[in-house]
């Protein structure tokens, strides 16, 4: 898939897009249940809040056929390959949960923040793309975002190793308002097949989820090749260390992987 060129200067602008309805409710399916069942398994790469619920689940796309297929599908391959304009590397997969009742906040914060300072990126040439698989309301802790604040390069950060089971280099109140003064915040919100990509230096948080209905959104944060990590000090399912190029599967793959997975289950 390719952006129009209006999609790419809302980006190049905004620092972020949406492309609603991006995978169809039968594609979607499949992942969310198998989002569920990786929860439930007791893996090191998967996170769980100071309550015990999850929060986060890392790599999957290097063991579960599913979130492989949305690890390499052209619909979240092309527009990020487009844009910086060379091949990509998977440099982190997560699926985050923002449990129902007691998903915790995100901070604000910069994701280029995180890949310089703990893994050595040169550039911010990488960029998350998000793939909704339950419906982000404004009430069950979207992703809210300040446009245009990747205009800003990246901010000086505290790394906040306490308010969450998740360390993140976050970013002072002063900072945000001054920010926000400037750009507003917004928060995309859709049906569950949803796609968000947002610039690395694009501040951005989600509030706690107090509410009965989940939230699951998975990141794939695709690096391009040339700016692969200098230096890793995350675990390999973390931040990844094969920075061999990704080959996009066909258009259909993840929609007949989930046609057999119903089938199956019948
Ligand atoms: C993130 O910023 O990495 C995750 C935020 C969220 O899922 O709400
Ligand atoms: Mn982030």
């Amino acid at each position: 898939m390719q952006l129009n060129a209006d999609q790419i200067r809302q980006f190049q602008d905004e620092g972020w897009l949406f492309l609603p309805e991006a995978f169809t409710p039968e594609e979607v399916a499949v992942l969310a249940r198998e989002a569920e069942a990786i929860y439930a398994a007791n893996r090191p790469e998967i996170w769980r809040e100071k309550s015990g619920a999850p929060r986060t689940a890392f790599a999957a796309h290097t063991y579960n056929e599913a979130f492989r297929l949305l690890g390499a599908h052209p619909r979240l391959i092309g527009p990020v390959e487009q844009l910086f304009g060379e091949p990509l590397y998977m440099h982190q997969f997560k699926i985050n949960a923002k449990a129902a009742f007691t998903g915790d906040v995100w901070q604000w914060h910069q994701d280029y923040g995180t890949w310089a300072r703990d893994d050595g990126m040169p550039e911010p040439r990488a960029m998350n793309i998000a793939v909704f698989l339950d419906e982000v309301m404004p009430i069950n802790g979207p992703l809210m975002l300040i446009p245009r604040s990747q205009q800003h390069g990246t901010l000086e950060a505290g790394h906040d190793t306490s308010t969450t089971s998740y360390p993140l280099w976050t970013l002072d109140d002063a900072t945000v308002t001054q920010l926000v003064a400037e750009g507003g915040i917004v928060a995309p919100t859709g049906k569950p097949g949803g796609v968000l990509l947002f610039h690395g230096n694009l501040v951005h948080g989600s509030a706690p989820n107090i509410t009965p209905y989940p939230r699951k959104i998975v990141y794939l944060t695709l690096n391009a090749v040339s700016n692969h990590i200098r230096k890793p000090t995350r675990a390999e399912w973390i931040a990844h260390t094969d920075f061999t190029p990704i080959r996009s599967v066909p258009d259909a793959a993840l929609a007949e992987h989930a046609r057999a997975w119903k089938q199956a289950a019948e």
